[in-house]
């Protein structure tokens, strides 16, 4: 078993159904609505857990009901909440979208996210003693960059999930990734980041800093980049996806808890594409997140 520290966001998600997702300026109906536990940080910590990684989870969350069940939820997962803050701000939130295809967007209500901007003693700590330190950036980049330093100089492995895309000068950005191990980005997230015309040139680019590049394609799998050479490139499962909101947190989450276990690069990949291809069959993201098991057995089978 490894060691993962997660630090990031906590949400509580509104999920909403529609036909349709809604074009700029338009207003549409939804199907139906229902509330379920997320936030990539959130996600990405029970991923890595329900995968068998021994977890801590450095975040923060509001004096309110959502932060509350939140935590209880982590504690039930078995992922470690002492570092879990307080803040007087409302626990983050979050509007999830889902057309019939699967698709979404998203809007977060960031809260008491926006308060996690520095590391305390206890965080560098337990960092220190991870295996892999994973984070993502809703809880802005300062605190992102300041867990990459600590961990790359402890020696740690860092696995960086730039979502949302930062808005950040060509020098800032290189300063946030150039001591990152693994970069995992989505399409959108790689053209926005990495500025190429397309998303090959976009990850080739980002490679030049960080030592690989992952980048997630929805169902066409993903493309795992490292230096100047061919990337690998792999499929997802062939799944009739309901909801894909939970498909990038389990994927980021069974990464990290793969390459703690000792896994290469190439084997935490895979199953990492099979747990984002079985979060896409359950609604949510958080509930989505597959146990090892599942993990395990699909890949068994391919
Ligand atoms: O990656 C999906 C997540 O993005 C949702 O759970 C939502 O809370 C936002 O953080």
């Amino acid at each position: 078993m490894g060691t993962v520290v997660v630090v990031g966001s906590i949400n509580a998600d509104l999920l909403v159904r529609v036909s349709d997702l809604p074009a700029p300026g338009e207003t549409v109906l939804a199907l139906g609505a229902t509330n379920a536990a997320g936030g990539k940080g959130q996600a990405q910590a029970v991923a890595a857990a329900r995968f068998g990684a021994q977890t801590g989870f450095i975040s923060i969350i509001g004096d309110d009901a959502d932060g509350h069940d939140a935590l209880a939820g982590l504690q039930r997962e078995g992922v470690g909440t002492s570092l879990v803050r307080r803040s007087r701000a409302r626990t983050g939130r979050a509007v999830v979208a889902t057309d019939a295809s699967g698709e979404n967007s998203i809007i977060v209500i960031p809260g008491a996210n926006a308060e996690l901007d520095s590391l305390t003693t206890d965080d560098e700590k337990a960092i220190h003693e991870a295996d892999v330190v994973l984070m993502q950036l809703e809880n802005g980049t300062k605190v992102a960059t300041e867990a990459v330093r600590c961990a790359h100089k402890a020696g740690v492995t860092v696995i960086l999930n730039a979502a949302p895309p930062p808005d950040l000068s060509p020098d800032a950005l290189i300063d946030l990734i150039r001591d990152v191990d693994i970069l995992i980005v989505n399409e959108g997230e790689c053209l926005r980041i990495g500025g190429g015309p397309d998303v090959d040139s976009s990850a080739r680019s980002l490679a030049r800093f960080a030592r690989a590049v992952v980048v997630t394609l929805g169902a066409a799998g993903g493309a795992l980049f490292r230096g100047e050479g061919a990337p690998l490139r792999l499929p997802a499962l062939d799944v009739d996806a309901v909801d894909t909101t939970g498909a990038g947190d389990s994927f980021c989450g069974v990464f990290a808890a793969a390459i703690a276990e000792g896994r290469a690069l190439e084997s935490a990949f895979q199953l990492a594409l099979v747990a984002g291809s079985i979060a896409t069959l359950t609604e949510g993201n958080v509930p989505s997140s597959p146990t090892r098991e599942q993990i395990m057995t699909t890949s068994g089978r391919l």
